[in-house]
């Protein structure tokens, strides 16, 4: 017994010793891009990435260029910044560059949940069948009944419309988006206020996970936060497992879509609980605090919430807060103000990164011509927000927010941007690109202007302090989607019927 510990002891060493002698041999051969392997073994650039991931990447595109190899513990990450060199990545036409491989990992992690074969085409098919075309239609008037639901409360207004009411504008956005994001696509039952109750539960909860997230997913967590962690997936394991569902009637067709995929894959029921968790994740983790983002600037930006109202009014007459709603929906794609207020929100708080493993040793030729070697086992990362949103050439002035910077002079949607002279066809990315674009794009865009569109036309808001400065991204979030503020604004929301 005695022994035990030593033998634990060497064979500790050894690990390390292994690891950081394979980061302290590997060099930079002829043709790779530079090799960064930071200031410690193995962990490598690890702390400084994970504390502000944005100013990190910032430092080294300044120190070695375009393309540069960083070592994040014990994993080589190669960074593209060249926009104009994206074209070959994202098409990736040797299919050498694997996207699924990463994603099974970190779902497995983050949710519980073991990929199957070919769901990851699964939940793109679904997608493309009840998230877009037709299928979007339907779940557009679902999703509008299910905002008035939540914004009004099942017996009449739950807002109280007769008075100002304060509230922090972050927690009130996310709130409503994910309740009516929730039941629209989870289904609901026949007792509405029953529904909203749990929805108003679950939100609470779904915020605790999401506050924990980004150190879960880097495994920063305190041995108390990893207890809270499997506490809430047990949680919403229960909470949205497919025996719920089965009480339920409102369940969308996307999601009865995806369940019914794995229920003839063989797959358990608890798996697909835990599916069902990742699908609430990906669907509701976004819409919130990108309609926050909007409904601040709009706030900051008296000009932008005229012609926001303006263009509403025109298209829409008075769009009235009601429970059976008659909304003609395809306004919704006559609105090129409010779809360049949506794009320039994202372009300045939509934050992904996008992440393909090097399947082989391979050539990746950027658009100045140059040739680089990329190598079998890295992970090759796109960050869109620094290299494409940020850069002054292709978007000048590149933080301030304007609202029509993606209209044209007469006021159509403009799609003509250009780095070095030259047009540039991504030029945002909130939804990532290629094989991993969000499949939920247009579902998340309707729902979010319907939002806006609900919350400007019905109420009068104004900030509490409108000196209030938009508060600054919480660092932690970079590259998780779209980012949150550091803080509530200080002031808060005022809502009064108009
Ligand atoms: C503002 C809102 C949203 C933003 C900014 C957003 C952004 C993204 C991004 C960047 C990815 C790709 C990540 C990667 O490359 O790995 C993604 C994936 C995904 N999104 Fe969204 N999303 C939003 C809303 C939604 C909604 C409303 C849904 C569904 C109803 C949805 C469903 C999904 C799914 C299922 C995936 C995973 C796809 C896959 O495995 O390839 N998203 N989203």
């Amino acid at each position: 017994m005695v022994l035990w510990g030593p033998v634990l002891g060497a064979l500790l060493v050894a690990i390390v010793g292994y690891l950081c002698l394979r980061g302290l041999l590997r060099q930079r051969r002829p043709k790779e891009p530079p090799l960064d392997k930071g200031p410690v073994p193995w962990l490598g650039h690890a702390i400084a990435f994970r504390k502000n991931m944005f100013e990190f990447l910032r430092h080294m595109q300044a120190k070695h260029g375009d393309i540069f190899t960083v070592q994040l513990g014990g994993q080589y990450f190669t960074f593209v910044m060249d926009p104009l060199s994206f074209g070959p990545i994202l098409k990736d036409a040797q299919r050498k560059l694997d996207f699924v491989e990463y994603a099974q990992k970190l779902v497995l992690k983050v949710f519980g949940y073991r990929s199957v074969q070919g769901d990851y085409r699964m939940i793109h098919s679904a997608s493309t069948k009840h998230l877009m075309g037709e299928g979007l239609e339907e779940l557009n008037k679902v999703m509008l009944d299910t905002l008035s639901l939540v914004m009004l409360g099942p017996t009449g207004p739950s807002l109280d419309t007769h008075h100002w009411r304060e509230d922090g504008l972050f927690h009130f956005c996310y709130n409503i988006l994910f309740k009516a994001g929730y039941l629209s696509l989870f289904g609901y039952t026949k007792d509405k206020e029953q529904d909203l109750l749990q929805a108003e539960e679950l939100f609470l909860e779904f915020r605790k996970y999401d506050r924990l997230f980004p150190r879960f997913v880097y495994s920063l967590l305190g041995p108390r936060e990893w207890l809270e962690v499997g506490r809430l997936q047990r949680l919403f394991h229960k909470e949205l497992s497919v025996e719920h569902n089965l009480e339920k009637y409102g369940v969308s067709n996307w999601i009865t879509y995806m369940l019914q995929f794995l229920r003839e894959q063989g797959v358990s029921p608890a798996m697909q609980d835990k599916f069902n968790f990742m699908m609430l994740w990906a669907s509701q983790g976004n819409t919130g605090p990108t309609s926050f983002w909007a409904l601040l600037f709009l706030l900051k930006h008296p000009e932008a919430m005229r012609a926001v109202r303006e263009e509403a009014t025109r298209l829409l007459g008075e769009v009235r807060l009601e429970a059976e709603q008659s909304f003609e929906f395809g306004a919704l794609h006559r609105m090129p103000v409010l779809d360049s207020v949506m794009e320039e929100t994202l372009r300045l708080r939509a934050s992904p990164t996008l992440l393909r493993v090097v399947n082989d040793d391979q050539i990746l030729q950027m658009a100045g011509g140059q040739e680089y070697l990329l190598r079998s086992g890295d992970i090759l990362a796109l960050f869109p927000y620094l290299s494409v949103h940020m850069d002054p050439d292709i978007h000048p002035e590149p933080t301030a927010f304007k609202y029509d910077r993606f209209l044209t002079a007469s006021g159509s949607r403009k799609v003509d941007f250009y780095k070095a002279g030259k047009k540039i066809r991504h030029y945002t990315m909130p939804w990532g690109s290629g094989v991993s674009i969000c499949p939920g794009r247009f579902l998340a865009l309707n729902e979010m202007k319907l939002f806006i569109l609900l919350m400007v036309m019905n109420f009068d808001l104004e900030l509490v302090d409108p000196d209030t400065p938009v508060p600054p991204v919480d660092p932690q979030r970079w590259g998780f989607g779209t980012t949150q503020p550091s803080h509530e604004p200080q002031g808060r929301l005022f809502l009064e019927a108009s």
